[in-house]
């Protein structure tokens, strides 16, 4: 038998939002990685994401910006500001009183991108953090942050169907911490991040899919962003990063721990534009 040639991934341009942590702090603990004791060092952080930034523009992405407000410490986490499938933006609606002054601002920011217009939201969703398309539909997680109706919510405004996942685990509270989308139809996950309802499902609609040990997702191995060939994520989670090259990608291992202090990682701080005409 002749060995199957190896597989040619290729990148898709995409457009980012990001937000420059100037204000990161942690100042409340809404998630278990956050302790307020403990300083933040924001000129690290700002050298991190700063790093983040011009990588992608080393790609051939576009990022585009918020500005950071004074007070929101949290807000940095672009991907919580909504979720943008083909053009269309659904804004966020926080869980926790500490992060609601960021819901007007990213709203505003997202109706200048999104050419079809921006949706207020009736129901709780913290946007990407729980909400992660893939292919032509959305897996939408739950049980810690963004409640189920929201998701209904997403799929009558997005035009999409969506999946609903439960997250049990509190230190991966996001689905964005537990999950991540590779391509149209590949995702690597924290599989005992997961109710047995939600691993059942996952193994039906992804019988291929990248598991990663718990160790690694623990260090935000799964908090990576895929541009469908290059996969950005945390330095040190070799089982991720060797499973991701056996599959044809080209993982790039950066350092970004300082935003882990509030619970955060690589995706957590990059929102995708999804232009019209794309899902993914
Ligand atoms: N401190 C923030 C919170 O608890 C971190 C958000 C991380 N964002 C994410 N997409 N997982 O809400």
């Amino acid at each position: 038998m002749t060995p199957e040639p190896p597989l040619v991934r290729r990148a898709r341009p995409r457009r980012y939002l990001m937000c420059r942590p100037t204000w990161f702090d942690v100042r409340y603990a809404i998630n278990p990685w956050m302790d307020p004791r403990q300083p933040v060092d924001v000129v690290r952080a700002c050298a991190q994401w700063e790093a983040l930034r011009a990588l992608y523009l080393d790609l051939g992405h576009t990022v585009e910006l918020i500005d950071p407000l004074p007070g929101l410490p949290d807000m940095v986490f672009a991907a919580n500001g909504g979720l943008v499938v083909d053009g269309r933006a659904l804004g966020v609606r926080f869980r926790h009183p500490q992060r609601r002054g960021e819901e007007a601002p990213y709203l505003r920011r997202l109706a200048t991108l999104a050419v079809r217009g921006v949706h207020r939201p009736n129901f709780v969703n913290e946007g990407e953090g729980d909400l992660l398309p893939v292919g032509s539909t959305i897996l939408a997680g739950t049980g810690f942050r963004s409640e189920p109706a929201a998701h209904a919510e997403a799929s009558r405004v997005l035009g999409c169907p969506v999946r609903t996942l439960t997250l049990v685990d509190p230190r991966f509270y996001h689905l964005d911490t537990a999950l991540c989308v590779l391509d149209d139809d590949l995702i690597a996950y924290l599989p005992e991040a997961f109710d047995a309802p939600s691993r059942a499902l996952l193994e039906s609609l992804f019988p291929s899919a990248i598991t990663v040990v718990q160790r690694e997702a623990a260090a935000f191995a799964l908090n990576a962003v895929s541009d469908g060939r290059h996969v950005i994520m945390p330095a040190g989670a070799e089982g991720f990063a060797a499973a991701l090259r056996e599959r044809g990608f080209a993982p790039i291992e950066i350092e970004f721990d300082e935003l882990r202090r509030g619970g955060g990682g690589i995706k957590c701080a990059t929102l995708e534009i999804r232009r019209p005409g794309r899902m993914d």
